[in-house]
């Protein structure tokens, strides 16, 4: 069975992009592959955090991770800052990453560009501590959002040269990208990626919002003043956002959904969005409480550390041997 591994921080609190980009594959995928999914939160302080929130935004992922359908008998959930060697072999990968290949990551590039204060070394790395995520676990697919590409594009170039100079070490890993949905867009700015740091409450929608919120979110969306109904993201960003996630919560392709809304106006389809995200997110809300009720979640995460720190064990011991940086015999 191929392995596939992907992961999401816990930031803020996380969005339907989070759900149509990432989440949404990992369940089409968890019946046919050895998923690892966890929780990045070594990567969530590469900026300023409030530590209580952290803790919380960490429980509400693991949560909301199962209430989408992650299945515990299925997949292994772990956390990442239970297994140092995540930091570990993070290092060693940094130690093999040029200046010049990090500076070239958008993420990084755009928080530069935009001259925000107080860029910590941390988020310059980085890359490099999601390259050791993923190849800790010799994963062969990574699913994600089209924002993250670039950073398994990394992986496989790390990995590359790591196998070259100290020979077999990793597997290469590929990116999997959704054809629909990849980049979800914000409500309020439809030509800037959807996000949960975004400042206007309003663009974005939390899988935790009320749900009679999101719908208002939603009949508030930004479009444009063409008035057909056609999916141009080029020309119309704004209505093709909103035809991209009616078909990722209906499973309706897209040009049938612009069949079924020809003469109709921009209304009529926010209504439909909106019940689709009222109903989407009303369910996985109940779904989320009872887990939480349930209390199981740390059992969950501890077995899923268990599995997932075997592996990373062996990899880092492996690897320190390649390096030289063991000196007993094993
Ligand atoms: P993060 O937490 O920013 O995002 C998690 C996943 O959600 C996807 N995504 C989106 N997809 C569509 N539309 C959007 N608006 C949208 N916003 C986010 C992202 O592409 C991603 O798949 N560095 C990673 C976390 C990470 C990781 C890893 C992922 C750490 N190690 C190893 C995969 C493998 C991150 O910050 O994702």
């Amino acid at each position: 069975m191929k392995r596939m591994l992907s992961g999401i921080k816990p930031t803020g609190r996380l969005t339907l992009g989070n759900y149509i980009g990432a989440i949404r594959q990992f369940l089409e995928y968890q019946n046919d592959y050895e998923l690892f999914i966890f929780i990045a939160n070594m990567h969530a302080i590469t900026v300023p955090i409030d530590p209580k929130e952290l803790k919380q935004n960490t429980k509400d992922l693991i949560a909301l991770y199962m209430a989408c359908g992650l299945d515990s008998e299925k997949t292994t959930l772990f956390l990442q800052s239970d297994l140092p060697q995540h930091t570990e072999l993070g290092w060693i990968l940094t130690c093999h990453s040029y200046m010049g290949e990090l500076q070239r990551m958008t993420q990084y590039k755009d928080k530069c560009a935009k001259q925000e204060s107080g860029i910590t070394a941390g988020l310059f790395t980085y890359p490099a501590l999601m390259a050791a995520d993923i190849l800790m676990y010799d994963a062969d697919y990574v699913p994600v959002g089209v924002d993250q590409k670039q950073h398994v594009e990394l992986a496989r170039n790390l990995a590359e040269r790591f196998n070259h100079r100290y020979g077999d070490s990793f597997v290469v890993p590929e990116p999997i990208v959704p054809k629909v949905g990849a980049k979800i867009m914000s409500l309020q700015n439809p030509t800037k990626k959807m996000s949960k740091s975004e400042e206007n409450p309003k663009g974005t929608i939390d899988l935790l919002d009320e749900p009679s919120v999101a719908r208002k979110k939603i009949m508030s969306a930004v479009t444009d003043s063409l008035g057909i109904i056609q999916y141009d993201p080029e020309n119309q960003p704004g209505l093709a956002n909103l035809l991209t996630i009616l078909s990722s919560l209906s499973n309706e392709p897209i040009d049938s959904i612009v069949n079924r809304f020809q003469g109709k106006g921009y209304g009529d389809l926010k209504k439909e969005v909106a019940e689709a995200v009222y109903n989407f997110l009303s369910e996985l809300q109940a779904k989320y409480r009872e887990i939480i009720a349930s209390g199981k979640i740390d059992e969950i995460i501890q077995a899923g550390n268990e599995k997932a720190g075997k592996i990373a064990y062996k990899k880092v011991a492996k690897i320190k041997r390649k390096l030289g940086l063991s000196i007993q015999k094993r």
